[in-house]
């Protein structure tokens, strides 16, 4: 489906605390910590960046990214997600491309995403494995018994992982 993807004002908070409530993947206290983002965002705060795909005046999926603190030219993807009636029509892939491409600045280097391993999210997990991005760490039984952390990264400037830091 075509969307077009524009930043996330005001106006769409309580759109956006619905869609993450409603894809039922999240705790209540996680939809919290994603409004909380788009607040601190909206007062300005550069580490929370998000941008939306809407469909006509309709927020209808985001993204959630910054810069990881302590770190250099590494960014975690915090958020990424799509209204449950519009997943799997290409609107999470929109959403990630655009992320990367206002990541193309020099010195951006890595994209860090924290998920779990619980089967539900089976579907998130191949999203990012078929978009380049590598399992590169699990914490077993990080979020609870059984439901590991399983932490995905991409490569932005290959070679660069490798180089000896200054
Ligand atoms: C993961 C998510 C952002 C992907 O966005 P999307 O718009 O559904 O994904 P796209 O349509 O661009 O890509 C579809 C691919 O993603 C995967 N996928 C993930 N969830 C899917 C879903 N519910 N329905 C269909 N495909 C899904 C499939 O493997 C599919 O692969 P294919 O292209 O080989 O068929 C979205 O499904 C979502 O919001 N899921 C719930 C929230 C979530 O898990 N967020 C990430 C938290 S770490």
């Amino acid at each position: 489906m075509s969307c077009s993807l524009r930043p996330v004002g005001r106006a769409h908070r309580a759109r956006l605390e619905q869609l993450t409530r409603d894809t039922g993947l999240f705790r209540e206290e996680e939809v919290g910590t994603a409004v909380e983002l788009l607040d601190e965002h909206l007062a300005g705060d550069e580490d929370y960046r998000f941008v939306g795909a809407f469909d006509g005046e309709r927020l209808i999926g985001y993204a959630c990214w910054g810069p990881t603190p302590g770190t250099s030219g590494t960014y975690d993807l915090y958020w990424i997600v799509v209204d449950r009636e519009h997943q799997g029509e290409g609107i999470g892939t929109q959403l990630l491309r655009e992320v990367e491409s206002r990541l193309s600045a020099p010195g951006s280097r890595l994209v860090v995403v924290e998920t779990s391993s619980r089967a539900d999210y089976d579907p998130t997990r191949k999203f990012y494995e078929a978009r380049g991005y590598t399992r590169a760490a699990t914490i077993p039984g990080y979020y609870a018994p059984g439901d590991d952390l399983v932490i995905y990264t991409k490569d932005l400037a290959p070679g660069d992982l490798a180089r000896t830091a200054p």
